[in-house]
Protein backbone atom coordinates (compact mmCIF):
# COMPACT_ATOMS: atom_id res chain seq x y z
CA UNK A 1 0.00 0.00 0.00
CA UNK A 2 1.88 3.30 -1.46
CA UNK A 3 1.56 5.65 1.52
CA UNK A 4 0.96 9.49 0.79
CA UNK A 5 4.36 11.04 0.74
CA UNK A 6 4.25 13.61 4.20
CA UNK A 7 4.77 17.58 3.17
CA UNK A 8 8.53 18.64 3.05
CA UNK A 9 9.08 20.52 6.93
CA UNK A 10 9.74 23.92 4.62
CA UNK A 11 6.55 24.37 3.99
CA UNK A 12 4.95 22.86 7.00
CA UNK A 13 4.76 26.48 9.41
CA UNK A 14 7.33 27.74 11.44
CA UNK A 15 10.16 26.12 13.28
CA UNK A 16 9.45 26.02 17.24
CA UNK A 17 12.54 26.57 18.89
CA UNK A 18 13.75 24.20 21.50
CA UNK A 19 13.05 25.31 25.25
CA UNK A 20 15.73 23.08 26.59
CA UNK A 21 19.66 23.54 25.16
CA UNK A 22 21.81 21.28 26.62
CA UNK A 23 24.65 23.00 24.49
CA UNK A 24 24.50 26.11 26.70
CA UNK A 25 26.52 24.46 29.20
CA UNK A 26 28.98 23.48 26.15
CA UNK A 27 29.65 26.95 24.78
CA UNK A 28 33.32 27.50 26.21
CA UNK A 29 35.59 25.73 27.46
CA UNK A 30 35.06 27.36 31.47
CA UNK A 31 31.95 26.21 31.19
CA UNK A 32 32.99 22.46 29.90
CA UNK A 33 35.69 22.52 33.07
CA UNK A 34 32.56 23.87 35.21
CA UNK A 35 30.21 20.85 34.33
CA UNK A 36 32.78 17.97 33.63
CA UNK A 37 31.65 15.12 35.69
CA UNK A 38 34.66 13.06 35.56
CA UNK A 39 38.10 13.93 35.80
CA UNK A 40 41.85 12.44 35.70
CA UNK A 41 44.20 13.18 38.62
CA UNK A 42 47.70 11.88 38.64
CA UNK A 43 47.42 10.24 42.22
CA UNK A 44 44.86 7.83 40.69
CA UNK A 45 46.95 6.22 38.44
CA UNK A 46 49.70 3.78 38.92
CA UNK A 47 52.35 2.90 36.82
CA UNK A 48 53.17 -0.78 35.75
CA UNK A 49 56.92 -1.59 35.58
CA UNK A 50 59.19 -4.17 34.31
CA UNK A 51 62.36 -4.97 35.63
CA UNK A 52 64.86 -7.66 34.48
CA UNK A 53 67.12 -9.18 36.02
CA UNK A 54 71.06 -8.78 34.73
CA UNK A 55 70.02 -6.01 32.40
CA UNK A 56 72.29 -3.24 32.44
CA UNK A 57 70.90 -1.08 30.67
CA UNK A 58 67.07 -0.64 29.92
CA UNK A 59 65.38 -2.70 26.72
CA UNK A 60 62.93 -1.46 24.64
CA UNK A 61 59.74 -3.70 24.10
CA UNK A 62 59.20 -3.82 20.33
CA UNK A 63 55.64 -4.96 21.22
CA UNK A 64 54.90 -1.61 23.60
CA UNK A 65 56.60 1.16 22.20
CA UNK A 66 57.60 3.64 24.31
CA UNK A 67 57.83 0.92 27.45
CA UNK A 68 60.93 -0.81 28.37
CA UNK A 69 62.00 -3.93 30.71
CA UNK A 70 63.93 -1.98 33.38
CA UNK A 71 67.73 -2.57 34.67
CA UNK A 72 67.22 -1.93 38.78
CA UNK A 73 68.65 1.41 38.42
CA UNK A 74 66.93 2.83 35.25
CA UNK A 75 63.64 1.57 37.60
CA UNK A 76 64.87 3.65 40.47
CA UNK A 77 65.26 6.26 38.11
CA UNK A 78 61.79 5.53 36.98
CA UNK A 79 60.20 5.74 40.61
CA UNK A 80 61.67 8.47 41.61
CA UNK A 81 59.81 10.31 38.37
CA UNK A 82 56.82 8.68 39.35
CA UNK A 83 57.16 10.07 42.60
CA UNK A 84 57.79 13.88 41.58
CA UNK A 85 54.92 13.54 39.21
CA UNK A 86 52.33 12.80 42.21
CA UNK A 87 51.33 9.13 40.66
CA UNK A 88 49.45 7.26 43.20
CA UNK A 89 51.24 4.15 42.84
CA UNK A 90 54.15 2.05 41.04
CA UNK A 91 53.16 -1.69 40.44
CA UNK A 92 56.51 -3.91 40.23
CA UNK A 93 56.83 -6.67 37.92
CA UNK A 94 59.69 -8.84 37.77
CA UNK A 95 61.55 -11.17 35.05
CA UNK A 96 63.86 -13.62 36.13
CA UNK A 97 67.24 -15.16 34.27
CA UNK A 98 66.13 -18.18 35.18
CA UNK A 99 62.91 -19.66 35.15
CA UNK A 100 61.43 -23.51 36.65
CA UNK A 101 58.88 -25.44 36.90
CA UNK A 102 58.65 -24.15 40.63
CA UNK A 103 59.03 -20.70 39.86
CA UNK A 104 61.61 -20.46 42.77
CA UNK A 105 62.97 -17.40 41.91
CA UNK A 106 59.70 -15.98 43.39
CA UNK A 107 60.56 -16.82 47.02
CA UNK A 108 64.04 -16.06 46.54
CA UNK A 109 64.72 -12.76 48.79
CA UNK A 110 67.42 -12.08 45.99
CA UNK A 111 65.34 -12.79 43.26
CA UNK A 112 64.86 -10.23 41.04
CA UNK A 113 60.86 -8.87 42.09
CA UNK A 114 62.18 -8.90 45.92
CA UNK A 115 65.34 -6.68 45.20
CA UNK A 116 63.74 -4.29 43.18
CA UNK A 117 61.08 -3.87 45.70
CA UNK A 118 63.54 -2.92 48.18
CA UNK A 119 65.53 -0.39 45.61
CA UNK A 120 62.10 1.17 45.00
CA UNK A 121 61.27 1.81 48.47
CA UNK A 122 64.57 2.77 49.28
CA UNK A 123 64.45 5.79 46.47
CA UNK A 124 60.66 6.26 46.89
CA UNK A 125 59.80 5.79 50.95
CA UNK A 126 56.42 6.75 51.16
CA UNK A 127 55.96 9.35 48.52
CA UNK A 128 54.83 6.67 46.59
CA UNK A 129 52.52 3.49 47.14
CA UNK A 130 54.91 0.59 45.83
CA UNK A 131 52.60 -2.53 44.95
CA UNK A 132 54.22 -5.77 43.72
CA UNK A 133 52.45 -7.99 41.33
CA UNK A 134 52.05 -11.86 43.19
CA UNK A 135 52.19 -14.53 40.69
CA UNK A 136 53.96 -16.82 39.03
CA UNK A 137 53.85 -17.22 35.82
CA UNK A 138 56.75 -14.86 35.52
CA UNK A 139 58.69 -17.47 37.17
CA UNK A 140 57.60 -20.76 36.06
CA UNK A 141 59.17 -22.40 32.62
CA UNK A 142 56.01 -23.04 32.04
CA UNK A 143 54.48 -19.84 32.25
CA UNK A 144 51.61 -20.37 33.98
CA UNK A 145 50.71 -18.97 37.46
CA UNK A 146 50.17 -21.74 39.68
CA UNK A 147 52.03 -25.18 40.73
CA UNK A 148 51.34 -28.23 38.19
CA UNK A 149 50.34 -31.38 38.99
CA UNK A 150 51.74 -34.45 37.31
CA UNK A 151 48.88 -34.15 34.37
CA UNK A 152 49.72 -30.79 33.74
CA UNK A 153 46.54 -29.17 35.15
CA UNK A 154 47.32 -26.43 37.41
CA UNK A 155 46.64 -27.14 41.53
CA UNK A 156 44.80 -24.32 43.26
CA UNK A 157 45.01 -25.21 46.36
CA UNK A 158 49.46 -26.07 46.31
CA UNK A 159 49.84 -22.50 44.37
CA UNK A 160 48.05 -20.83 47.57
CA UNK A 161 50.92 -21.99 49.85
CA UNK A 162 53.61 -20.58 47.21
CA UNK A 163 51.58 -17.29 46.91
CA UNK A 164 51.71 -17.06 51.32
CA UNK A 165 55.36 -17.49 50.89
CA UNK A 166 55.46 -14.84 48.35
CA UNK A 167 53.53 -12.52 50.23
CA UNK A 168 56.05 -13.09 52.72
CA UNK A 169 59.21 -12.18 50.59
CA UNK A 170 57.25 -9.27 49.36
CA UNK A 171 56.45 -7.86 52.90
CA UNK A 172 60.24 -8.51 53.92
CA UNK A 173 61.42 -6.34 51.00
CA UNK A 174 59.25 -3.57 52.29
CA UNK A 175 56.02 -3.19 49.57
CA UNK A 176 53.24 -1.56 50.77
CA UNK A 177 50.71 -3.36 48.94
CA UNK A 178 50.67 -7.03 47.13
CA UNK A 179 48.89 -7.57 44.23
CA UNK A 180 47.28 -11.01 43.63
CA UNK A 181 46.95 -11.45 40.08
CA UNK A 182 47.02 -15.64 39.63
CA UNK A 183 42.90 -16.14 40.10
CA UNK A 184 43.76 -18.68 42.48
CA UNK A 185 40.18 -19.35 44.46
CA UNK A 186 40.83 -18.53 48.48
CA UNK A 187 44.47 -16.32 47.19
CA UNK A 188 43.35 -13.71 49.61
CA UNK A 189 42.25 -15.24 52.34
CA UNK A 190 45.26 -17.20 52.32
CA UNK A 191 47.57 -13.98 51.53
CA UNK A 192 46.28 -12.42 54.30
CA UNK A 193 46.51 -15.12 56.84
CA UNK A 194 50.24 -15.34 56.09
CA UNK A 195 50.44 -11.53 56.53
CA UNK A 196 48.82 -11.44 59.40
CA UNK A 197 51.12 -14.12 61.03
CA UNK A 198 54.38 -12.29 60.61
CA UNK A 199 53.38 -9.44 61.78
CA UNK A 200 52.93 -7.65 58.31
CA UNK A 201 49.37 -6.74 59.34
CA UNK A 202 50.09 -3.24 58.08
CA UNK A 203 50.39 -4.43 54.02
CA UNK A 204 47.79 -4.26 52.32
CA UNK A 205 46.06 -6.02 48.98
CA UNK A 206 44.96 -4.68 45.94
CA UNK A 207 43.03 -7.93 44.47
CA UNK A 208 43.52 -8.61 40.85
CA UNK A 209 39.28 -9.91 41.06
CA UNK A 210 37.84 -9.82 37.86
CA UNK A 211 40.38 -10.77 35.58
CA UNK A 212 39.71 -12.25 32.51
CA UNK A 213 41.17 -14.60 29.86
CA UNK A 214 41.92 -12.13 28.05
CA UNK A 215 43.66 -11.99 23.82
CA UNK A 216 44.85 -8.21 24.63
CA UNK A 217 47.64 -9.39 27.01
CA UNK A 218 49.83 -10.39 23.98
CA UNK A 219 52.25 -7.60 24.37
CA UNK A 220 52.78 -8.24 27.91
CA UNK A 221 53.74 -11.69 27.19
CA UNK A 222 56.83 -10.12 25.41
CA UNK A 223 57.30 -7.67 28.47
CA UNK A 224 57.83 -10.57 30.90
CA UNK A 225 59.60 -12.91 28.24
CA UNK A 226 56.42 -15.20 29.29
CA UNK A 227 57.18 -19.14 27.92
CA UNK A 228 53.31 -19.97 28.19
CA UNK A 229 51.44 -22.47 25.42
CA UNK A 230 47.95 -22.73 25.29
CA UNK A 231 45.93 -20.13 27.90
CA UNK A 232 44.68 -19.67 30.92
CA UNK A 233 40.79 -20.43 30.67
CA UNK A 234 40.83 -22.96 33.91
CA UNK A 235 41.38 -19.72 36.14
CA UNK A 236 41.49 -16.26 34.12
CA UNK A 237 37.23 -16.06 33.72
CA UNK A 238 35.41 -15.85 30.96
CA UNK A 239 35.23 -12.56 28.88
CA UNK A 240 31.37 -13.56 28.13
CA UNK A 241 30.53 -13.16 32.23
CA UNK A 242 29.62 -9.99 34.23
CA UNK A 243 27.85 -11.43 36.91
CA UNK A 244 30.82 -13.71 37.81
CA UNK A 245 32.89 -10.65 37.68
CA UNK A 246 30.66 -9.02 40.45
CA UNK A 247 31.03 -12.20 42.48
CA UNK A 248 34.91 -12.54 42.25
CA UNK A 249 34.79 -8.95 43.80
CA UNK A 250 32.81 -10.02 46.65
CA UNK A 251 34.75 -12.93 47.64
CA UNK A 252 37.72 -11.42 47.97
CA UNK A 253 36.02 -8.13 49.36
CA UNK A 254 34.95 -10.98 52.38
CA UNK A 255 38.44 -12.26 52.90
CA UNK A 256 39.75 -9.39 53.20
CA UNK A 257 41.22 -7.46 50.29
CA UNK A 258 42.17 -4.18 50.48
CA UNK A 259 40.50 -3.29 47.10
CA UNK A 260 39.61 -4.71 44.05
CA UNK A 261 40.70 -4.83 40.45
CA UNK A 262 38.69 -5.12 37.25
CA UNK A 263 41.10 -6.10 33.84
CA UNK A 264 41.12 -5.55 31.16
CA UNK A 265 39.72 -2.22 31.62
CA UNK A 266 38.43 -1.10 28.27
CA UNK A 267 36.17 -4.37 26.63
CA UNK A 268 34.81 -4.55 30.42
CA UNK A 269 33.66 -1.06 31.64
CA UNK A 270 30.37 -2.38 32.37
CA UNK A 271 32.55 -4.97 34.79
CA UNK A 272 34.12 -1.99 36.47
CA UNK A 273 30.93 -0.45 36.58
CA UNK A 274 28.71 -3.48 38.30
CA UNK A 275 31.94 -4.18 40.76
CA UNK A 276 31.89 0.01 41.85
CA UNK A 277 27.78 -0.51 42.83
CA UNK A 278 28.79 -3.29 44.52
CA UNK A 279 31.68 -3.56 47.02
CA UNK A 280 32.62 -0.72 49.48
CA UNK A 281 36.58 -0.55 48.85
CA UNK A 282 38.17 1.47 46.09
CA UNK A 283 38.04 0.12 42.61
CA UNK A 284 40.73 -0.21 40.70
CA UNK A 285 40.97 -1.21 36.27
CA UNK A 286 44.15 -2.26 34.34
CA UNK A 287 44.38 -0.52 31.29
CA UNK A 288 46.98 -3.69 29.52
CA UNK A 289 49.42 -3.78 27.15
CA UNK A 290 46.90 -4.76 24.24
CA UNK A 291 44.59 -1.69 25.36
CA UNK A 292 48.53 0.32 25.09
CA UNK A 293 49.40 -1.12 21.86
CA UNK A 294 46.52 -0.68 20.02
CA UNK A 295 46.47 3.31 20.75
CA UNK A 296 50.10 3.64 20.01
CA UNK A 297 49.71 1.26 16.39
CA UNK A 298 46.99 3.75 15.33
CA UNK A 299 48.59 6.78 16.58
CA UNK A 300 51.89 5.44 14.72
CA UNK A 301 50.54 5.61 11.63
CA UNK A 302 48.46 8.99 11.97
CA UNK A 303 45.36 7.41 12.44
CA UNK A 304 44.41 9.10 15.88
CA UNK A 305 45.30 11.48 17.88
CA UNK A 306 47.15 9.90 20.14
CA UNK A 307 47.57 12.69 23.22
CA UNK A 308 43.70 12.55 22.61
CA UNK A 309 42.91 9.14 22.63
CA UNK A 310 44.85 8.65 26.00
CA UNK A 311 43.36 11.13 27.85
CA UNK A 312 40.10 10.21 26.62
CA UNK A 313 40.37 6.39 27.02
CA UNK A 314 41.28 7.17 30.91
CA UNK A 315 38.27 9.55 31.19
CA UNK A 316 36.39 6.71 30.04
CA UNK A 317 37.95 4.12 32.77
CA UNK A 318 37.28 6.81 35.40
CA UNK A 319 33.59 7.56 34.50
CA UNK A 320 32.73 3.61 34.44
CA UNK A 321 33.97 3.68 37.86
CA UNK A 322 37.36 3.16 38.10
CA UNK A 323 38.74 5.08 41.64
CA UNK A 324 42.31 4.03 40.49
CA UNK A 325 43.30 3.08 37.31
CA UNK A 326 46.82 1.20 36.36
CA UNK A 327 48.10 2.62 32.91
CA UNK A 328 51.61 2.38 30.87
CA UNK A 329 50.95 6.01 30.22
CA UNK A 330 50.88 6.71 33.59
CA UNK A 331 53.64 9.56 33.90
CA UNK A 332 53.19 10.63 30.48
CA UNK A 333 48.78 11.56 31.38
CA UNK A 334 50.18 13.24 34.81
CA UNK A 335 52.64 15.42 32.29
CA UNK A 336 49.62 16.30 29.82
CA UNK A 337 47.31 16.90 32.79
CA UNK A 338 49.56 19.24 34.55
CA UNK A 339 49.86 21.00 31.14
CA UNK A 340 46.42 21.31 30.47
CA UNK A 341 45.49 23.38 33.79
C1 LIG B 1 49.88 -12.14 35.45
C2 LIG B 1 49.61 -10.84 34.77
C3 LIG B 1 49.32 -10.62 33.41
C4 LIG B 1 49.16 -9.24 33.26
C5 LIG B 1 49.35 -8.66 34.50
N1 LIG B 1 49.61 -9.68 35.43
C6 LIG B 1 49.30 -11.55 32.26
C7 LIG B 1 48.34 -12.65 32.18
O1 LIG B 1 47.50 -12.86 33.05
O2 LIG B 1 48.41 -13.36 31.19
C8 LIG B 1 48.81 -8.54 31.98
C9 LIG B 1 49.08 -7.07 31.96
C10 LIG B 1 48.97 -6.47 30.61
O3 LIG B 1 48.61 -7.13 29.61
O4 LIG B 1 49.26 -5.27 30.51
N2 LIG B 1 51.03 -12.06 36.25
Amino acid sequence: MAEEKPASPAVAGPVTPPVVRPRRLRRTPGLRRLVAETSVEARQLILPVFVREGLEEPQPISTMPGVVQHSRSSLQRAAAEAAELGLGGIMLFGVPEEKDAVGSGALDPAGILNLAIADVVGEVGDALTVMSDLCLDEFTDHGHCGLLTPDGRVDNDKTLQVYADMALAHADAGVDMVGPSGMMDGQVAVIRTALDAAEHETVGILAYSAKYASAFYGPFREAVDSSLQGDRRTYQQDPANAVEGVREALLDVEQGADAVMVKPAMGYLDVVRRVRDAVDVPVAAYNISGEYAMVEAAAANGWIDREAAILETLTSIRRAGADMVLTYWAAEAARLLAAAR
